[in-house]
C-alpha cells in the first residue's frame, strides 16, 4: 500500500479495519494513493482483483485506460494526483458494494478529501457519483457539468470499465469530462 504522509496514521487504521463484512473477504485494504496536497483527486467505487493483491486503486485494465486519460486529456500522472475509491476493500467476484459498506467506509474517504484539500473530485462512475453528490440519479444523467463541491467542483464521469465495456459515445464523454476538470483546474492553455 502506499499513502501520502499526512494520511499515513489514517491509512494505518484502515489497514486493520473491520467495520463491515469485506474485512473478512480481502486480501488486504487499498486505502488511495498519490499526492497528499493533489489538486485533482478520482474516486472510484472499489478495488478489483489486481487492487486487492497489489494495495493500489486501479493499477488493473481501468487503471491503465484512466492513466492514459490522465495523460492525454491532462496532460499529468496519476502521482500528482490523489486517487481513492468508496469501499476500501474488494467486493467478492467484484459485486456491487452494499449500502451498508459504503456507509461504514465512508469516514475513510471523507478523511482523505478533508486532508488532501483538492480544488477538483472526479467521481469515476455511479457509487462515487451518488455517494459524493447525494444524489440517486445515475451517471448519464448527472454528468456532462461540474458541481460545487466543498471549496472547489466536483465532475462526475462514467467509470473507465464502462468505457472499456462500451467505447465509443462513453469513452467520449469521458474524455470531455476530463477537459472540463482540466479547465476547472486552470490547467487548460
Ligand atoms: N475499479 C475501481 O472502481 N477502483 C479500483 O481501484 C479499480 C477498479
Amino acid at each position: 500500500m502506499t499513502e501520502s504522509t499526512g494520511l499515513v496514521d489514517l491509512a494505518r487504521e484502515a489497514s486493520t479495519c473491520t467495520r463491515c463484512p469485506l474485512s473478512g473477504t480481502r486480501t488486504q485494504v487499498v486505502f488511495g494513493t498519490g499526492d497528499e496536497t493533489a489538486e485533482l483527486f478520482f474516486v472510484g467505487e472499489g478495488p478489483g482483483h489486481d487492487e486487492d493483491l497489489q494495495g493500489e486503486p486501479f493499477v488493473g485494465r481501468s487503471g491503465r485506460l484512466l492513466d492514459r486519460l490522465i495523460a492525454e486529456e491532462l496532460s499529468t500522472t496519476r502521482e500528482r494526483c490523489y486517487i481513492a475509491n468508496v469501499v476500501k476493500c474488494r467486493p467478492p467476484e467484484n459485486r456491487n458494494p452494499r449500502p451498508a459498506e459504503i456507509e461504514a467506509c465512508r469516514p475513510y474517504l471523507d478523511q482523505q478529501l478533508a486532508a488532501v484539500g483538492p480544488r477538483v473530485v472526479v467521481t469515476l462512475g455511479n457509487f462515487a457519483t451518488r455517494l459524493l453528490l447525494g444524489t440517486d440519479d445515475g451517471i448519464g444523467k448527472v454528468r456532462g457539468r461540474a458541481y460545487p463541491f466543498g471549496s472547489g467542483h466536483l465532475v462526475p464521469t462514467y467509470h473507465p470499465a464502462a468505457a472499456l465495456r462500451s467505447g465509443g459515445a462513453v469513452l467520449a464523454g469521458m474524455r470531455a469530462d476530463f477537459v472540463r476538470a482540466k479547465r476547472l483546474l486552470g490547467w487548460s492553455s
